[in-house]
């Protein structure tokens, strides 16, 4: 039995079962690869975070934490896009690992994948509640406080009330519901509504930047780096450090990209560029609209205050601009929970798929052709943590979950090189051992620069999904009928 534990996929017969035993329609070309990347990247932690990180670590120098953060995806992004080019096949970092490392480091991908998907999309379905009251409220709608607010919760309401903790975050909740039914009627046409709403995203963001761009009141960016307050993360250096690893937030789901390899038209080409190009994009347009948006207002401003995009643009007095933006902001969160369930969803479908987790997982609707019951189970999961938790919390659980498989991943690459250097690579990192180790190095960086709480639920989760692990899916694996 212990054998299982190491037991690899093989590599030949995935790539094979790929190309032969494919339903999916390669229709994704590299620029939809793209725009799916984005579509899943730009969201809270941009029109969110970016404040936090202003407000409490880094001043305008938010930017350079966006810098920071994105070099280390960049290096993770390369080791993503290596895989991608060679095991061009669903399941993203779980199947990655079950080929180079063996089901049970796969099974600890897969599990820690849930906080970067489920928990992304409930972090993301929080930050939607808050746009979402700002708008209500703009047309003269307030909901009870206590249903807007989790129980440990401070929330700033558009009239400047503090509710120090509510009952539930019903929006939060219902949009959750929402998404997750549409996706079990069926991914069809998903790819032409997330091209649609990547470029709403977009629009808006250059909007901002260039409406935004005039209005910069230069004494806000002095100075440029606050001075340390002589706590370690508040301002200074470390503070953009600090920033660094809240930003980091924005920058999840250009692994998405690599979920959707089977429908790629060329994946060994449309991969690599799919993951780098939306990394770069994002990269450039998140610099500038943090330059622009720290410059528009003072960062002090954004304190506790979750939706700093329609606080800072408000300065620019185009008032008939600001619904839009929300509604864009609101549409563009809307693409990042689509992916992150969706995602969520195929993982847990693979994991079911390899024995690991209950065929439950794996039900296909007869109707939808859709996991729907995978897709149930997450509605209620994501429900409850968008509902009852705190965001910050949440977004430091994705954050170090993310990190988690991404060093993961950066290791993968390197063990391969070294194990199966024939096989054929499409897209090869450059400078290995270096890119991954520097990879594996910033993201444990940012992990540690988490607090250690975020530690402790990380080291709780993996312990259930051990249990569960060695209680069911060690005993039902089917890989001793495919391993190498
Ligand atoms: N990167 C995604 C966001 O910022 C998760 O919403």
């Amino acid at each position: 039995m212990a054998s299982t534990l190491w037991a690899k996929k093989s590599i030949d017969k995935l790539v094979a079962s790929a190309s032969t035993e494919n339903k999916l329609k390669r229709s994704l070309s590299a620029t939809s690869l793209v725009a799916l990347g984005i579509g899943a990247i730009i969201g809270a932690g941009l029109f969110s975070l970016t404040g936090i990180a202003a407000a409490d670590h880094a001043g305008p120098a938010v930017t350079l934490s966006f810098v920071l953060a994105a070099v280390g995806c960049a290096f993770a992004g390369l080791c993503y896009a290596e895989f991608a080019s060679m095991i061009p096949v669903a399941g993203s970092a779980y199947t990655y690992s079950y080929a180079t490392m063996g089901e049970f480091v796969a099974w600890i991908i897969g599990w820690d994948l849930v906080l970067e998907y489920a928990l992304g999309a409930a972090t993301v379905a929080v930050s939607w509640s808050r746009y979402f009251l700002e708008l209500l409220s703009n047309w003269g709608i307030h909901l009870p406080a206590n249903l807007v607010c989790s129980p440990f919760e401070k929330l700033k309401l558009a009239d400047g009330t503090l509710i120090e903790g509510g009952l539930i975050n019903l929006p939060a909740v219902i949009i959750v519901i929402l998404l997750s039914l549409l996706l079990i009627k069926g991914t069809s046409g998903s790819a032409k509504l997330n091209n649609f709403l990547v470029v709403l995203k977009v629009a808006v963001v250059l909007l901002f930047i260039v409406l935004g761009w005039k209005f910069i009141d230069p004494a806000n960016h002095v100075p440029y780096i606050p001075e340390n307050t002589g706590v370690k993360g508040q301002f200074g250096w470390s503070g953009i450090a600090a920033g660094a690893a809240v930003v980091f937030f924005a920058f999840i789901g250009f692994d998405a990209v690599s979920t959707a390899a089977q429908e790629a038209r060329d994946p060994q080409k449309g991969m690599p560029i799919g993951i780098l190009g939306s990394l770069v994009v994002c990269t450039i347009l998140y610099v500038l609209f943090s330059h622009v948006m720290t410059g528009l207002v003072p960062y002090t401003v954004f304190e506790n205050d979750a939706k700093p995009a329609a606080t800072a643009f408000a300065v620019t007095g185009y008032d008939f601009l600001q619904q839009g933006l929300i509604l864009a902001i609101l549409a563009g969160y809307t693409s990042v929970m689509l992916v992150m369930l969706l995602g969520q969803s195929r993982v847990f479908y693979s994991m079911s798929c390899d024995g690991l987790l209950p065929s439950f997982f794996s039900e296909v609707h007869k109707k939808f052709h859709s996991p729907w019951k995978t897709n149930l189970f997450f509605m209620v999961f994501v429900a409850l943590f968008a509902g009852f938790v705190p965001v910050s919390d949440l977004g430091h659980m994705v954050s170090i979950g993310t990190l988690f498989a991404f060093s993961l991943v950066c290791i993968g690459v390197w063990l391969l090189r070294v194990k199966r250097p024939e096989l054929e690579r499409k897209f090869k990192v450059p400078l290995v051992p270096l890119v991954p180790i520097m990879g594996v190095l910033v993201c444990v960086y940012l992990m540690t620069s988490l607090p250690i709480e975020a530690w402790f639920r990380l080291a709780l989760w993996l312990a259930l999904g051990l249990a569960i692990y060695f209680g069911y899916g060690k005993k039902h694996s089917k890989i001793d009928s495919d391993k190498e």
